[in-house]
Parts: C-alpha cells; sequence; structure tokens
C-alpha cells in the first residue's frame, strides 16, 4: 500500500530513498532547513514528490524517515506537532566527531542505545531502526533488485510500524530482516555486527541467531 511519506533531511541518505520511495509509488516530500535547494532532487524523482519545511513534512508524512546529522534530533522534534500518529523511520547514526558529546553522554547517563535516544524526543511515535546500516551508494545502487533483494536489518518498536516497514522494503526491492524492538539495536550500531553489510537473507539470519 503507498503511503504519504515526510524525508527529513534530503541528502545522500534521504535523497536516495526518497527517490526509491517516489518511483515505487509512494508519495514523498523532500525537505531540509534550505527546501528551495531540494527542487532539483524533487524533479529527479518525478511526480510523487514535492519539496517543503521540516514542519511541512513533518505534517505531511503519515511516515517520516529521519536522514540528517544524529544530533540535531532535538532541534528536529521541537518542530514535530504530532509524534504520537507516525511511524518515524530512523536512519541516523552516531558519530561523536559530527554529532558532539551531549548525545552520548545522555545515552550513558539514561542507558540508551542510539535508537531509544532517538525515541525519547518523539514521545509517542512507533519507531523503526532502519537504512542505517547501510551505505548511501549502495541503498542507491542496490534497490529493485528482483533477483538477488539484499537484507536489511530493522527493529520497531510496535506491530504497525513493523508492517509498514515490511511493505516499503518490498516496494523499493530489499527485504527487510528484524532484529526484535529496539533494545535489540546494538547489533546495528556503527562498527557492530550488521553494520555496513551487503548480504541475502539467509546469510544476514545466520548472523543474528
Ligand atoms: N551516508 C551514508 O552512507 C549513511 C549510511 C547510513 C546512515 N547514515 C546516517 O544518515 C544520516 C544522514 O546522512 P547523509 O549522509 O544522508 O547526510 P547528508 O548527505 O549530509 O544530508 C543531511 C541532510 O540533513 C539536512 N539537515 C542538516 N541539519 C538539519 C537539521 N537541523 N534539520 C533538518 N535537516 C537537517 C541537510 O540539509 P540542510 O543542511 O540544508 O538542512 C541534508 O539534507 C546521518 O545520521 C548518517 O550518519 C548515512
Amino acid at each position: 500500500m503507498p503511503n504519504k511519506i515526510g524525508i527529513i533531511g534530503s541528502g545522500n541518505i534521504g535523497g536516495a530513498l526518497g527517490k526509491h520511495f517516489a518511483k515505487a509509488g509512494h508519495s514523498v516530500m523532500f525537505s531540509s532547513r534550505n527546501p528551495e535547494q531540494l527542487r532539483s532532487l524533487a524533479d529527479a524523482a518525478g511526480n510523487n514528490a514535492q519539496v517543503g519545511t521540516v514542519e511541512e513534512a513533518a505534517e505531511f508524512g503519515e511516515v517520516l524517515l529521519l536522514a540528517y546529522p544524529f544530533g540535531k534530533t532535538p532541534e528536529v522534534a521541537k518542530k514535530m506537532k504530532d509524534p504520537a500518529s507516525k511511524i518515524i523511520i530512523d536512519a541516523n547514526n552516531y558519530y561523536p566527531g559530527r554529532d558532539g558529546a551531549q548525545p552520548g553522554q545522555e545515552m550513558q547517563e539514561k542507558g540508551l542505545l542510539e535508537s531509544e535516544w532517538t525515541a525519547s524526543y518523539f514521545s509517542g511515535a512507533e519507531i523503526v531502526k532502519a537504512f542505517n546500516t547501510i551505505y548511501a551508494k549502495t541503498l542507491e545502487t542496490r534497490a529493485f533488485d528482483e533477483k538477488a533483494p539484499l537484507a536489511i536489518p530493522f527493529a520497531a518498536s510496535g506491530q504497525k510500524g513493523k508492517s509498514v516497514i515490511e511493505s516499503i522494503f518490498q516496494s523499493i526491492g530489499f527485504v527487510g530482516v528484524y532484529v526484535g524492538d529496539l533494545s535489540k539495536t546494538k547489533i546495528m550500531q556503527p562498527d557492530e555486527k550488521l553494520y555496513t553489510l551487503q548480504i541475502s537473507e539467509a546469510e544476514m539470519r545466520k548472523l543474528i541467531g
């Protein structure tokens, strides 16, 4: 079923995925702090794509993709009026050199994984952790591969988010492999077991055990 998807952060990851989503028939709104710079991206994505501010994309999407520097979540969350009605797909990764020490300190103090830290800013939303383990280039080139679909690990905080992401994966030619709820996402974080792997569903299931 096609979804309305708001893309928050439309660079390497948000740009590549937004184009795939639009091609698959989803309605997409690309956003960033400079939406006027995203017009050519939306043109390339075709008729199912438009451009808006972060606030507009957050309002537009029943599903939102987070694809901006991890540390910006507190700022982005303030722009979202009604997170509890959303399914939020979190593709972000924490890199202290880029994102600063503060998120790391907060995660340590509160005993949170990266996905749980992000979820803590979007009260009541269903959170899906997905697309963070795959290089943008791989996402761009390996989508819609019917013969040998690439496996992408994901986690979900609820059943609705789990079904929606499974259907989104299918619509763009990847196969999702469920690792569990957000408490199981350490395995998906930078430099952990599933990070940057380009393998099949069977190989990934073996790794997850
Ligand atoms: N690149 C990869 O291969 C890869 C793979 C997996 C996961 N990731 C993760 O995915 C996220 C995005 O990576 P990327 O490579 O796509 O980054 P990118 O190419 O630098 O794009 C980042 C996007 O976020 C926007 N942005 C920056 N600050 C923002 C804010 N405060 N509010 C709203 N939008 C903001 C930027 O536009 P403006 O500056 O105009 O707002 C830009 O559109 C990161 O967390 C990264 O670690 C990246």
